[in-house]
């Protein structure tokens, strides 16, 4: 028997979220659902929306406290890397005060609290990093994750931190690099892509439904979720590849020619997946897959 569950969902506007959403919705969860600035484009009979800013006031306790969640799976953040260094204060108040003020409530109402990370955590010096590996932030997107993961897993709940890298999909508010590379070249326009940063592109869909596995297995810990290492060059390339859209329209970037970027980015900040990978059912690791469901969203209306 499955037991249906009442989860809240924070950043159910962005590119996990309104993916994760209707995964949960589909297994027959009741989900309250947060945004902010943009909406949640999905409707069903067993979702709320509630539309709130979870860095003011008390208003994210409150709904907590009286909504009392089976789940929270924490997926909002202030994830634009250079604004974070450019607005710290918005940074920390969104990334760190908001996870603190979650991590009390659920505290009261013994929530399993679900904290999704990211690979930024890391210097990316090393590349393919373990969960035990030591975390080193090199901006400040990154080091205000890192410090909403302690208050998690110094908190006494019943806690997982997930760590993707590098998004992808379509459905959310903001564009994913695999979107913004497939209208660029289905437009028959240039794409710059970097041959000198490595990362673990993971796709939404698939990250959504290996998320909403740990919500049902209640798993306890740190883990990455995220698809296979390669460069962003690479990356492109695969996308194009999908779409049959013409790679010979990527240009090959370097890390030294991003004069505009205001705040370091981690040289490989790939990410280990064994342990994942042997817990979890969902294929989030496989490349082709990942393409696949890429490439039928991206096609069947563009996902929006
Ligand atoms: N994107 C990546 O490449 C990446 C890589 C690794 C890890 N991650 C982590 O994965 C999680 C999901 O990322 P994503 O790419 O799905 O994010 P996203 O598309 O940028 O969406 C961010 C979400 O957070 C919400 N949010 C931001 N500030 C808020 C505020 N003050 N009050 C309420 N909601 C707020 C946004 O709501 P509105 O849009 O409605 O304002 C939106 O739903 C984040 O925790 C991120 O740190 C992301």
């Amino acid at each position: 028997m499955i037991l249906t569950m009442k989860i809240l969902v924070t950043g159910a506007s962005g590119l996990l979220g309104s993916r994760l959403v209707k995964e949960l919705l589909s297994k027959g969860n009741e989900v309250i659902a947060l945004h902010n600035r943009n909406p949640v484009p999905v409707r069903h009979e067993k979702l709320v929306k509630v539309r709130l800013d979870i860095a003011d006031g008390t208003l994210l306790e409150d709904l907590i406290l009286r909504v009392r969640p089976d789940v929270i799976v924490h997926a909002a953040a202030y994830t634009d890397v250079d604004g974070c260094e450019r607005d710290r204060v918005r940074a920390w108040r969104v990334n760190v005060g908001a996870t603190r003020r979650i991590v009390r409530a659920a505290r009261v109402v013994k929530s399993h609290l679900i904290y999704v990370s990211t690979d930024y955590v890391f210097d990316g010096e090393k590349g393919m990093y373990g969960e035990e590996d030591t975390p080193n932030p090199i901006n400040y997107y990154g080091l205000t994750k890192l410090v909403g993961e302690e208050l998690v897993r110094a908190s006494d709940l019943l806690h997982t931190i997930v760590r993707p890298s590098t998004i992808y999909g379509v459905g959310g508010s903001k564009k994913s690099f695999a979107e913004y590379v497939a209208e660029k070249l289905s437009r028959g326009e240039k794409v710059y892509a970097l041959v000198d940063q490595y990362v673990s592109p993971t796709q939404n869909t698939l990250l959504a439904k290996a998320v909403a596995e740990i919500v049902e297995m209640r798993f306890m810990g740190t883990l990455h979720v995220a698809g296979e290492r390669m460069n962003r060059y690479q990356f492109a390339v695969k996308v194009a590849e999908a779409l049959e859209l013409p790679a010979e329209l990527i240009e090959k970037a370097s890390i030294k020619d991003m004069k505009h970027w205001v705040a370091k980015r981690p040289r490989d900040s790939s990410l280990d997946t064994s342990k994942a990978m042997a817990l979890l059912k969902t294929k989030f690791h496989d490349t082709s897959l990942a393409l696949e469901l890429f490439r039928e969203e991206w096609l069947g209306g563009k996902g929006r």
